[in-house]
């Protein structure tokens, strides 16, 4: 397979992640252009990434074979409003922005192949997961050109129903947030059993951090993991039994079908 020509719109910390990634991966920088409006903003990645920028979107996507809508949700409309009239039927178009349909943004771009994706933060490290559904155009060469561009910061897993991204924005697009207070937590509960600060904030990183590494290390699920480090009648068990007593489980489900509801209805009210 030829190196996909990929065309950023919007060269701001989603697209530099990608970038990134794609350069760190092999991909030559001149199989990749940026556009964005501001000159700083396209001084910064062609420095750093030796890419050729651009300050219209048009000129941009011109040859891309693949066309990453990397801009806010606000400003989709507009962007692709203004697209429309320069995009191949050829071109694939990748939107990583939330909460856009790939009906609205059939409605602005016209009928076409639309990979939509819902990465995370942690992208920014390379170490990001997403979700990606791809519509009845998308061709299987399309499809993994998508893959493959989002590997490069993460993993990426394919969903079959565009709805399913709801889900994917509660659990891991929303979900580092989670994770950085339940961190908190238990920073400031261990401050307050009597550990320093730092103390008690290092203890808690590098648990989260050995905890996650573990369970995907693991051929064994979550919950057999916690029931062979939970020995009966110990000092893990007095803590689960607690969480469990106050409904962990049913607050954790409560939370996330907020933020899954939440995505509907913004996706509702950006794709007007
Ligand atoms: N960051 C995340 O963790 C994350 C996770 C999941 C999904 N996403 C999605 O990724 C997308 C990008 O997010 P981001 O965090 O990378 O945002 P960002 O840093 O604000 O990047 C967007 C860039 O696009 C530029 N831009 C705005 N209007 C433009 C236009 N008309 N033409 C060309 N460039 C334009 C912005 O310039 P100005 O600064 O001048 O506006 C900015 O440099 C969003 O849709 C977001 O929903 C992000």
């Amino acid at each position: 397979m030829t190196t996909p020509r990929i065309a950023f719109i919007g060269a701001g910390n989603m697209a530099a992640s990608l970038i990134g990634g794609l350069r760190a991966q092999g991909t030559d920088a001149s199989a990749i252009r940026a556009s964005d409006r501001g000159a700083e903003q396209r001084n910064k990645i062609s420095a750093e990434h030796g890419i050729e920028t651009f300050a219209s979107n048009a000129e941009a996507i011109q040859g891309a074979d693949v066309i990453v809508l990397s801009i806010k949700p606000q400003v989709m409309k507009e962007v692709c409003l203004d697209l429309a009239a320069h995009i191949g039927e050829q071109q694939l178009v990748v939107s990583i922005a939330a909460g856009i349909s790939c009906a609205s943004l059939e409605n602005w771009l016209g009928p076409r192949a639309i990979v939509r994706c819902m990465p995370n933060t942690p992208a920014l490290l390379r170490q990001g997961v997403s979700g990606l559904y791809s519509n009845a155009q998308v061709s299987p060469a399309q499809r993994q050109q998508a893959e493959q561009l989002l590997s490069a910061v993460g993993l990426a897993l394919w969903l079959d129903q565009e709805a399913q991204i709801d889900a994917v924005t509660a659990v891991s697009g929303s979900g580092p947030a989670y994770f950085f207070l339940l961190i908190e937590a238990m920073t400031a509960a261990g401050e307050k059993l009597g550990l320093p600060r730092e103390t008690a904030a290092q203890l808690t990183l590098h648990t989260a951090l050995g905890a996650a590494r573990m369970a995907v290390a693991s051929d064994v699920d979550a919950s057999e993991l916690r029931r062979r480090v939970t020995s009966p009648a110990g000092t893990t068990e007095a803590a689960i039994k607690t969480f469990q007593a106050d409904g962990f489980e049913a607050l954790v489900e409560k939370a996330l079908n907020a933020a899954a509801h939440r995505s509907a209805e913004l996706a509702e009210q950006l794709g007007q």
